[in-house]
């Protein structure tokens, strides 16, 4: 059973990195999907945006050949960089995967999460909670 590591699970600020066991066959964007990391998939996984617009950091080589689609796709994404793919593309095999979410995708999910991007909105008007109080 491969792992699938998302190291920034919520952008900017994540606690930690978020460890999955997956499925084999399980692409990364029904497995963000699945654990609420936030991936972005304006096109719901039909191959036609790029916000599910990933870096994967290990384990490259064990994803499905990029198809003339995928690259097709990468061309409208930001940033693209030589680790980056299309998370409704990347059907996981045997190995374990470390994938670094892009802004891309990070923004296009907080756009189709209006409710969350309110109450991150309302959080930092709020202003840090834990800090100490000086005298
Ligand atoms: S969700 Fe649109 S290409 Fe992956």
């Amino acid at each position: 059973m491969p792992k699938l590591t998302f190291k920034n699970p919520q952008g900017k600020g994540s606690a930690g990195p978020l460890v999955i066991d997956a499925k084999k066959g399980i692409s990364i964007l029904e497995i963000a999907e699945e654990c609420g990391a936030r991936v972005g998939h304006a096109c719901g996984g039909n191959l036609a945006c790029s916000t599910c617009h990933v870096y994967v950091d290990e384990g490259l080589d064990s994803l499905p050949e990029v198809s003339d689609k995928e690259n097709d796709c990468m061309d409208k994404a930001f940033d693209v960089r030589p680790e980056s793919r299309l998370g409704c593309q990347c059907k996981l095999a045997d190995e374990d995967v470390v994938v670094e979410i892009s802004e891309e995708s990070l923004r296009a999910w907080l756009d189709e999460n209006p409710d969350e991007r309110k109450k991150i909105a309302a959080a930092k008007a709020a202003g840090p909670s834990d800090q100490p109080q000086r005298h």
